[in-house]
Protein backbone atom coordinates (compact mmCIF):
# COMPACT_ATOMS: atom_id res chain seq x y z
CA UNK A 1 0.00 0.00 0.00
CA UNK A 2 1.67 3.29 -1.18
CA UNK A 3 0.32 6.53 1.27
CA UNK A 4 0.02 10.03 -0.55
CA UNK A 5 -0.14 13.02 0.79
CA UNK A 6 0.50 15.53 -2.34
CA UNK A 7 -2.98 16.26 -4.16
CA UNK A 8 -0.68 16.44 -7.51
CA UNK A 9 1.33 12.84 -6.62
CA UNK A 10 -2.11 11.57 -6.11
CA UNK A 11 -3.81 12.91 -9.70
CA UNK A 12 -0.63 11.69 -11.60
CA UNK A 13 -0.84 8.05 -9.81
CA UNK A 14 -4.72 7.91 -10.93
CA UNK A 15 -3.74 8.97 -14.19
CA UNK A 16 -1.47 5.92 -14.67
CA UNK A 17 -3.80 3.48 -13.32
CA UNK A 18 -6.47 4.74 -15.97
CA UNK A 19 -4.18 4.98 -18.81
CA UNK A 20 -3.09 1.40 -18.36
CA UNK A 21 -6.57 0.36 -18.52
CA UNK A 22 -7.32 -0.16 -14.65
CA UNK A 23 -10.50 0.78 -13.21
CA UNK A 24 -9.94 2.66 -9.54
CA UNK A 25 -12.65 2.10 -6.92
CA UNK A 26 -12.68 5.06 -4.18
CA UNK A 27 -13.88 4.70 -0.71
CA UNK A 28 -13.66 8.39 0.79
CA UNK A 29 -13.59 8.35 4.64
CA UNK A 30 -12.53 10.57 7.74
CA UNK A 31 -10.71 7.74 9.28
CA UNK A 32 -10.89 6.23 12.49
CA UNK A 33 -12.07 3.31 10.43
CA UNK A 34 -14.47 0.05 11.42
CA UNK A 35 -16.72 -2.03 9.62
CA UNK A 36 -18.93 -0.21 8.00
CA UNK A 37 -15.50 1.88 6.26
CA UNK A 38 -14.51 -2.00 5.54
CA UNK A 39 -17.55 -3.14 3.97
CA UNK A 40 -17.42 -0.15 1.46
CA UNK A 41 -13.52 -1.36 0.57
CA UNK A 42 -14.21 -5.12 0.46
CA UNK A 43 -16.57 -4.63 -2.58
CA UNK A 44 -14.47 -1.60 -4.07
CA UNK A 45 -12.09 -4.26 -3.99
CA UNK A 46 -14.46 -6.97 -6.08
CA UNK A 47 -15.52 -4.39 -8.44
CA UNK A 48 -12.38 -2.36 -9.18
CA UNK A 49 -8.62 -3.01 -10.55
CA UNK A 50 -7.21 -0.67 -8.04
CA UNK A 51 -8.31 0.70 -4.81
CA UNK A 52 -7.88 3.91 -3.22
CA UNK A 53 -9.31 4.96 0.18
CA UNK A 54 -8.96 8.82 1.75
CA UNK A 55 -8.84 9.66 5.06
CA UNK A 56 -9.31 13.83 5.67
CA UNK A 57 -11.36 15.13 9.09
CA UNK A 58 -12.79 17.80 6.32
CA UNK A 59 -12.85 21.14 8.68
CA UNK A 60 -15.77 22.69 6.31
CA UNK A 61 -18.52 19.96 6.97
CA UNK A 62 -18.41 20.75 10.90
CA UNK A 63 -19.83 23.65 12.64
CA UNK A 64 -18.49 26.07 14.97
CA UNK A 65 -19.53 24.46 17.83
CA UNK A 66 -19.28 20.88 16.36
CA UNK A 67 -16.84 18.28 17.22
CA UNK A 68 -13.90 18.97 14.50
CA UNK A 69 -11.38 19.09 17.38
CA UNK A 70 -12.31 16.46 19.14
CA UNK A 71 -13.31 13.84 16.45
CA UNK A 72 -11.52 10.48 17.02
CA UNK A 73 -7.95 10.14 14.74
CA UNK A 74 -6.12 7.48 14.94
CA UNK A 75 -3.87 7.51 11.18
CA UNK A 76 -1.44 5.00 12.64
CA UNK A 77 -4.02 2.17 13.40
CA UNK A 78 -6.23 3.22 10.11
CA UNK A 79 -2.73 3.02 8.19
CA UNK A 80 -2.78 -0.48 9.45
CA UNK A 81 -6.61 -1.79 8.64
CA UNK A 82 -6.24 -0.25 4.99
CA UNK A 83 -3.20 -2.28 4.73
CA UNK A 84 -4.97 -5.43 5.67
CA UNK A 85 -8.22 -4.66 3.85
CA UNK A 86 -5.53 -4.78 0.83
CA UNK A 87 -5.68 -1.21 0.06
CA UNK A 88 -3.44 0.24 -3.03
CA UNK A 89 -3.28 3.75 -2.14
CA UNK A 90 -4.26 5.23 1.31
CA UNK A 91 -4.82 9.10 0.20
CA UNK A 92 -4.54 11.51 3.47
CA UNK A 93 -3.82 15.09 2.10
CA UNK A 94 -3.00 18.23 4.96
CA UNK A 95 -6.05 20.65 5.41
CA UNK A 96 -3.48 23.64 4.23
CA UNK A 97 -3.37 21.92 0.75
CA UNK A 98 -7.40 21.03 0.35
CA UNK A 99 -8.03 24.75 1.60
CA UNK A 100 -5.57 27.10 0.80
CA UNK A 101 -5.57 30.47 2.91
CA UNK A 102 -7.09 31.95 -0.20
CA UNK A 103 -9.93 29.15 -0.49
CA UNK A 104 -13.54 30.20 -1.83
CA UNK A 105 -15.32 27.68 -3.72
CA UNK A 106 -18.10 25.95 -2.52
CA UNK A 107 -20.51 23.62 -3.94
CA UNK A 108 -24.16 23.63 -2.83
CA UNK A 109 -26.71 21.00 -3.13
CA UNK A 110 -30.37 23.24 -2.74
CA UNK A 111 -33.05 21.94 -0.68
CA UNK A 112 -31.95 18.65 -0.23
CA UNK A 113 -29.39 20.09 2.19
CA UNK A 114 -31.46 21.58 3.77
CA UNK A 115 -33.54 19.02 5.02
CA UNK A 116 -33.49 16.72 7.93
CA UNK A 117 -29.86 16.80 9.26
CA UNK A 118 -29.77 19.86 7.63
CA UNK A 119 -31.59 21.74 9.34
CA UNK A 120 -29.97 21.42 12.63
CA UNK A 121 -26.42 21.27 10.86
CA UNK A 122 -26.62 24.53 8.99
CA UNK A 123 -23.59 24.31 6.29
CA UNK A 124 -22.27 20.74 6.65
CA UNK A 125 -23.48 19.43 3.48
CA UNK A 126 -21.88 22.51 1.63
CA UNK A 127 -18.93 21.39 2.85
CA UNK A 128 -19.89 17.80 2.44
CA UNK A 129 -20.19 17.87 -0.95
CA UNK A 130 -17.45 20.40 -2.03
CA UNK A 131 -14.85 17.67 0.09
CA UNK A 132 -16.31 14.89 -2.15
CA UNK A 133 -16.33 16.74 -5.61
CA UNK A 134 -12.51 17.67 -4.80
CA UNK A 135 -11.65 14.51 -3.75
CA UNK A 136 -13.30 12.90 -7.23
CA UNK A 137 -11.42 15.30 -9.27
CA UNK A 138 -7.96 14.08 -7.71
CA UNK A 139 -8.97 10.61 -7.44
CA UNK A 140 -10.61 10.47 -10.70
CA UNK A 141 -12.73 6.50 -9.56
CA UNK A 142 -14.45 4.84 -11.83
CA UNK A 143 -16.64 4.60 -9.06
CA UNK A 144 -17.02 5.60 -5.34
CA UNK A 145 -18.50 4.20 -2.53
CA UNK A 146 -20.88 5.38 0.06
CA UNK A 147 -23.00 3.83 3.13
CA UNK A 148 -26.29 3.95 3.49
CA UNK A 149 -26.27 4.58 7.08
CA UNK A 150 -25.58 9.17 5.71
CA UNK A 151 -28.41 7.98 3.52
CA UNK A 152 -28.83 12.34 2.99
CA UNK A 153 -25.64 12.43 2.05
CA UNK A 154 -25.24 9.83 -0.15
CA UNK A 155 -28.54 11.75 -2.21
CA UNK A 156 -27.01 15.00 -1.94
CA UNK A 157 -23.60 13.25 -3.65
CA UNK A 158 -25.59 11.26 -6.26
CA UNK A 159 -27.50 14.82 -7.22
CA UNK A 160 -24.57 16.63 -7.21
CA UNK A 161 -22.41 14.01 -9.33
CA UNK A 162 -25.82 13.69 -11.74
CA UNK A 163 -26.27 17.41 -11.81
CA UNK A 164 -22.63 18.52 -12.92
CA UNK A 165 -22.45 15.94 -15.04
CA UNK A 166 -19.21 14.04 -13.03
CA UNK A 167 -17.71 10.97 -14.71
CA UNK A 168 -18.16 8.72 -12.07
CA UNK A 169 -20.79 5.47 -10.78
CA UNK A 170 -21.99 6.03 -7.01
CA UNK A 171 -22.54 3.23 -5.19
CA UNK A 172 -24.34 3.14 -1.73
CA UNK A 173 -24.49 0.00 0.75
CA UNK A 174 -26.39 -0.99 3.37
CA UNK A 175 -25.43 0.05 6.89
CA UNK A 176 -22.96 -2.74 8.99
CA UNK A 177 -24.79 -2.62 12.87
CA UNK A 178 -23.13 -4.01 15.98
CA UNK A 179 -25.15 -6.94 17.30
CA UNK A 180 -27.21 -5.09 19.34
CA UNK A 181 -28.11 -2.71 16.10
CA UNK A 182 -26.74 0.45 17.07
CA UNK A 183 -25.14 1.33 13.42
CA UNK A 184 -21.18 1.66 13.48
CA UNK A 185 -19.59 4.81 13.20
CA UNK A 186 -16.71 6.87 14.34
CA UNK A 187 -18.61 8.72 17.00
CA UNK A 188 -19.47 5.55 19.17
CA UNK A 189 -16.06 5.98 20.43
CA UNK A 190 -17.46 8.89 22.52
CA UNK A 191 -19.74 6.54 23.74
CA UNK A 192 -18.92 4.93 27.51
CA UNK A 193 -20.60 1.27 28.42
CA UNK A 194 -23.94 2.45 29.60
CA UNK A 195 -24.34 5.27 27.06
CA UNK A 196 -23.31 2.57 24.08
CA UNK A 197 -26.48 0.63 25.30
CA UNK A 198 -28.96 3.59 25.43
CA UNK A 199 -27.86 3.80 21.38
CA UNK A 200 -28.87 0.75 20.75
CA UNK A 201 -32.36 2.43 21.14
CA UNK A 202 -32.53 4.12 17.70
CA UNK A 203 -32.38 0.56 15.71
CA UNK A 204 -35.16 -0.62 18.38
CA UNK A 205 -37.32 2.96 17.53
CA UNK A 206 -36.39 2.03 13.44
CA UNK A 207 -37.39 -1.87 14.00
CA UNK A 208 -41.20 -0.66 15.56
CA UNK A 209 -41.60 1.84 12.79
CA UNK A 210 -40.99 -1.11 9.82
CA UNK A 211 -43.61 -3.63 12.58
CA UNK A 212 -46.04 -0.70 12.23
CA UNK A 213 -45.84 0.22 8.87
CA UNK A 214 -45.74 -3.58 7.50
CA UNK A 215 -48.93 -3.98 9.49
CA UNK A 216 -50.46 -1.96 7.52
CA UNK A 217 -50.34 1.53 9.57
CA UNK A 218 -50.46 4.42 6.77
CA UNK A 219 -50.63 7.63 9.23
CA UNK A 220 -46.93 8.70 9.44
CA UNK A 221 -47.95 10.73 12.35
CA UNK A 222 -48.93 7.49 14.02
CA UNK A 223 -45.67 5.91 13.44
CA UNK A 224 -43.66 8.72 14.47
CA UNK A 225 -45.54 9.48 18.06
CA UNK A 226 -45.14 5.30 18.15
CA UNK A 227 -41.03 5.94 17.87
CA UNK A 228 -40.86 8.58 19.99
CA UNK A 229 -42.51 6.81 22.76
CA UNK A 230 -39.72 3.77 22.75
CA UNK A 231 -37.23 6.75 22.53
CA UNK A 232 -38.76 8.45 25.78
CA UNK A 233 -37.47 5.21 27.58
CA UNK A 234 -33.97 6.30 27.65
CA UNK A 235 -33.97 9.14 29.43
CA UNK A 236 -30.80 10.49 28.36
CA UNK A 237 -31.69 10.66 24.81
CA UNK A 238 -33.21 14.00 23.43
CA UNK A 239 -34.52 13.92 19.92
CA UNK A 240 -33.49 16.48 16.85
CA UNK A 241 -35.83 14.89 14.48
CA UNK A 242 -37.60 11.87 13.69
CA UNK A 243 -39.22 11.32 10.35
CA UNK A 244 -40.68 9.93 7.46
CA UNK A 245 -39.72 10.84 3.93
CA UNK A 246 -39.84 10.26 -0.02
CA UNK A 247 -36.00 8.57 -0.23
CA UNK A 248 -35.96 10.15 -3.42
CA UNK A 249 -36.63 13.83 -2.38
CA UNK A 250 -36.45 13.53 1.39
CA UNK A 251 -39.89 15.86 1.65
CA UNK A 252 -42.03 14.70 4.10
CA UNK A 253 -44.60 12.38 3.66
CA UNK A 254 -48.10 12.19 5.90
CA UNK A 255 -49.66 8.79 4.08
CA UNK A 256 -47.44 5.78 3.57
CA UNK A 257 -48.39 4.76 0.45
CA UNK A 258 -45.05 4.00 -1.28
CA UNK A 259 -41.73 2.68 -0.26
CA UNK A 260 -40.48 5.20 2.81
CA UNK A 261 -37.00 6.51 4.36
CA UNK A 262 -37.27 6.46 8.58
CA UNK A 263 -34.73 8.65 9.52
CA UNK A 264 -33.61 9.82 12.94
CA UNK A 265 -30.88 11.88 14.59
CA UNK A 266 -30.78 11.86 18.17
CA UNK A 267 -28.37 13.38 20.98
CA UNK A 268 -27.30 10.29 23.85
CA UNK A 269 -25.32 12.04 26.34
CA UNK A 270 -23.33 14.52 24.08
CA UNK A 271 -23.14 12.28 21.48
CA UNK A 272 -25.48 12.76 18.18
CA UNK A 273 -26.18 9.87 16.79
CA UNK A 274 -27.86 9.40 13.38
CA UNK A 275 -29.66 6.06 11.93
CA UNK A 276 -32.14 5.09 8.96
CA UNK A 277 -34.13 2.41 7.69
CA UNK A 278 -36.05 1.91 4.18
CA UNK A 279 -39.55 0.94 4.98
CA UNK A 280 -41.76 -1.32 1.59
CA UNK A 281 -45.71 -0.66 2.64
CA UNK A 282 -47.78 -3.18 3.41
CA UNK A 283 -49.03 -4.50 0.08
CA UNK A 284 -52.36 -3.94 -0.98
CA UNK A 285 -53.90 -7.27 -1.16
CA UNK A 286 -52.04 -9.92 0.22
CA UNK A 287 -53.29 -13.49 -1.67
CA UNK A 288 -53.80 -15.94 1.73
CA UNK A 289 -54.95 -19.02 1.90
CA UNK A 290 -59.00 -19.27 1.17
CA UNK A 291 -58.96 -16.16 -0.01
P1 LIG B 1 -17.12 8.84 7.41
O1 LIG B 1 -18.09 9.15 8.50
O2 LIG B 1 -15.73 8.44 7.79
O3 LIG B 1 -17.75 7.74 6.51
C1 LIG B 1 -17.12 7.32 5.32
C2 LIG B 1 -18.09 6.44 4.55
O4 LIG B 1 -18.40 5.29 5.33
C3 LIG B 1 -19.43 7.16 4.27
O5 LIG B 1 -19.85 6.86 2.96
C4 LIG B 1 -20.34 6.57 5.30
O6 LIG B 1 -21.71 6.58 4.93
C5 LIG B 1 -19.80 5.15 5.39
N1 LIG B 1 -20.22 4.51 6.66
C6 LIG B 1 -20.09 5.03 7.90
N2 LIG B 1 -20.63 4.17 8.82
C7 LIG B 1 -21.11 3.12 8.13
C8 LIG B 1 -21.79 1.91 8.50
N3 LIG B 1 -22.08 1.63 9.76
N4 LIG B 1 -22.14 1.05 7.52
C9 LIG B 1 -21.85 1.33 6.22
N5 LIG B 1 -21.21 2.46 5.80
C10 LIG B 1 -20.84 3.33 6.75
O7 LIG B 1 -19.08 10.25 5.66
C11 LIG B 1 -17.97 10.75 5.80
O8 LIG B 1 -16.94 10.15 6.46
C12 LIG B 1 -17.62 12.12 5.24
O9 LIG B 1 -18.76 12.93 5.23
C13 LIG B 1 -17.00 12.06 3.82
C14 LIG B 1 -17.96 11.46 2.79
C15 LIG B 1 -15.69 11.27 3.84
C16 LIG B 1 -16.67 13.50 3.35
O10 LIG B 1 -15.82 14.13 4.24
Amino acid sequence: MKVIHSISQMSICSRKIKANGQSIGFVPTMGALHQGHLSLIKKAKRDCDVVVISIFVNPTQFGPQEDFKKYPRSFANDKKLAQKAGIDFLFAPAAEEIYPSNYCTYIKVKNLDERLCGAFRPGHFQGVATIVHKLLNIVQPNIAYFGQKDFQQAVIIKTMVRNLNIPVKIRVLPTVREKDGLAMSSRNRYLNEREKKDASILFQTLQLAKEMVEKGEKNSAKVISGMKKILGRVPDAKIDYVSIVNPENLEDVRLIDKKILVALAVWIGKVRLIDNMLIDEKPETRMTNGE
